[in-house]
């Protein structure tokens, strides 16, 4: 199959979503993990593809992001660039590549843009990890930053309830997505927050806040795609619109398929040479 790629399509950049911000209009981010998801992903008009660490539960089967590694993410975020013309790729910096020292987290960056031709990384945290992004952000690479619940902490956490619903968590998250925005981050991911206190931040920061369980008045969205289709019927958070049932879909069709073959009707005089 051969890749076509437009150069008339006006591309998503992180100028562009600062201009959205601006006007009020709001921006759609989904993930994707390999290219023909995000071919057609690209093809709706979608702002920003995430290729997400989630790869790690999603794809990989693993109970947390913990395990997934820097090739690992590498090899998915090729595969998602090779798709897409015109939304804005962000790939997941893995658990480990930069909480330790800022210039492993720099070599970590430049290997995810070098290799895999995305145009920005996304880090979860805030004071912790300032350092880290200020050398990224140095470097000339774009950073979105994610506060609220963060997956890579959640043996910290110890638990996936809903953040910063006491008021010393909700006040550092605050005042970590303003320090977020004077290192230079171009947005920033809220996770599993109240939505006033996420209105509050995006009411205070000029980047966009692009939320998931968080509410309605911040500046975008963003959910995992197998979520958002149904492929993964275990998560069903109050936060998860759920736009189509492809569980019960491919199983069905599968399901189809197997029995063509068992009972010899597949193939058929017409699919034969
Ligand atoms: O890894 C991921 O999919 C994410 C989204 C939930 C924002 O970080």
């Amino acid at each position: 199959m051969s890749v076509h790629k437009s150069s008339k399509v006006k591309k998503v950049t992180t100028h562009v979503l600062q201009a959205m911000k601006l006007q009020g209009e709001r921006i759609a981010m989904i993930t994707a993990y390999d290219y023909s998801m995000a071919r057609i992903i690209d093809s709706t008009g979608i702002d920003i593809v995430l290729v997400g660490d989630s790869a790690s539960n999603v794809m990989a089967g693993n109970e947390s992001t913990l395990p997934i590694t820097l090739d690992q993410m590498i090899y998915h975020a090729t595969s998602v660039v090779r798709a897409i013309n015109r939304a804005l790729v962000v790939v997941d910096m893995p658990f480990g590549t930069y909480q330790g020292n800022s210039r492993e987290a720099l070599s970590s960056a430049i290997r995810i843009m070098k290799e895999t031709g995305a145009h920005a990384i996304k880090m979860e945290g805030g004071a912790e990890i300032i350092e880290s992004v200020g050398r990224i952000l140095s470097a000339g690479i774009p950073v979105m930053g994610h506060l609220g619940l963060m997956p890579q902490s959640i043996h910290k956490f110890g638990t996936y309830v809903v953040r910063a619903t006491e008021e010393d968590e909700a006040s550092k998250l605050l005042k970590d997505a303003q320090l977020l925005e004077d290192a230079g981050c171009f947005a920033i991911v809220l996770e599993k927050i109240p939505a006033k206190l996420a209105a509050s931040v995006s009411e205070s920061i000029r980047i966009p806040v692009i939320g998931i369980g968080a509410g309605a008045d911040v500046d975008g969205q963003v959910l995992v795609l197998h979520d958002m289709l149904g492929i993964n019927r275990d998560f069903s958070p109050r936060f998860l619109r759920r736009y189509h049932n492809l569980y019960e879909e491919i199983k069905g069709a599968v399901q189809n398929y197997t029995n063509d073959i068992k009972n010899r009707d597949f193939p058929n005089e017409k699919e034969q040479y």
